[in-house]
């Protein structure tokens, strides 16, 4: 990444679970504007090379070993951005797991993991992000990344599906909760993604990334653009243009909000198959 804007210049900003994908776009989009990075992860290979990234492009940035799942592990990673840069300025909350598995499937435990990780790590981060900018009396922005999955439901999934629709009305409230300091607090909902970015970004940290062999094993790699009316899906740059708009002034007035961007897919009509003109005969 190389500096090439200053729409969020001297911003102290964490970004939660960098790994190769899409928060590692986020925060590489986020320091091409300026901001001073402090990475996020339990793995801390991930948190330093994304570091390493931003610092050999021209940027500034920190990397930070934290589960997100305990409170006194969070409360230092905020006092350690304070230190390194001074209070934070942009939380985006994206560190998350999968545990692919449905209703009939998952063990209550499974569930509560993710719940941990999505809900409780947002909290957490939220609540101390939040009173350092109170204390520090520093307007911000935080964002929260959702997933289609939040707001859809899908098969095999259950318990990433209701974790991040959970962090729709988190969002909401949290916006309201922090509105009189200042805050804004939204939400970004990507989709379905393009892994190139994510590979070619785990190849260049040295590092392993093995997301989309997680899930499904697929040999035709468009597989999953079918359903997008604006016909691919979408990659990590596009989420990080989208979260430098919501951090920045230019979204001001913007608060409790969620933006998409996911090429049309939650609004399509579920009839309708993208490329063709017309809606399926019965
Ligand atoms: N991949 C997609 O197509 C997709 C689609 C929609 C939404 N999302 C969302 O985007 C965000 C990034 O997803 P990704 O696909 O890049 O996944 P990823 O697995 O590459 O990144 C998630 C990161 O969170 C970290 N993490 C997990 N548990 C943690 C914990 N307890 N403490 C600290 N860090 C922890 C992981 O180490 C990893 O680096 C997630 O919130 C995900 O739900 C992804």
């Amino acid at each position: 990444m190389t500096p090439s804007g200053n729409r969020l210049a001297g911003k102290v900003t964490l970004v939660t679970g960098s790994s190769p994908f899409i928060n590692g776009g986020i925060a590489c989009g986020l320091a091409e504007e300026g901001a001073k990075l402090v990475c996020i992860d339990y793995r801390l290979d991930y948190a330093e090379a994304c570091a390493k990234e931003i610092r050999d492009g021209g940027g500034e940035a920190i990397a930070v070993a934290c589960d997100v799942t305990k409170d006194e592990q969070v409360q230092a990673a905020v006092k350690r951005a304070e230190e390194a840069f001074g209070a934070p300025d942009i939380l985006v909350n994206g560190a998350m797991l999968q545990i692919r598995k449905g209703l009939l499937d998952m063990s209550a435990d499974e569930f509560r993991r993710l719940l941990d990780v999505g809900i409780i790590g947002t909290f957490l981060f939220t609540q101390h992000a939040a009173k350092s900018m109170i204390r520090h009396k520093r307007p911000g922005s935080i964002i929260n990344i959702i997933s289609t999955e939040g707001h859809q439901g899908n098969l095999g999934n259950i318990g990433y599906g209701t974790t991040k629709s959970g962090l729709l009305n988190f969002t909401r409230a949290a916006a309201m909760e922090l509105a009189e300091h200042g805050i804004r607090v939204n939400s970004l909902t990507p989709t379905a993604t393009d892994p190139t970015e994510g590979r070619d970004r785990a190849e260049a940290w040295g590092v392993d990334w093995d997301q989309v062999s997680l899930s499904i094993k697929r040999t035709d790699l468009s597989s999953g653009d079918q359903g997008i009316p604006l016909g691919k899906r979408p990659s990590p740059r596009h989420y990080a243009r989208a979260a430098v708009f919501l951090a920045s002034d230019d979204a001001e007035m913007i608060t409790g909000f969620d933006l998409r961007v996911d090429g049309g897919a939650i609004s399509r009509y579920w009839r309708w198959n993208p490329g063709t003109k017309i809606l399926p005969k019965d």
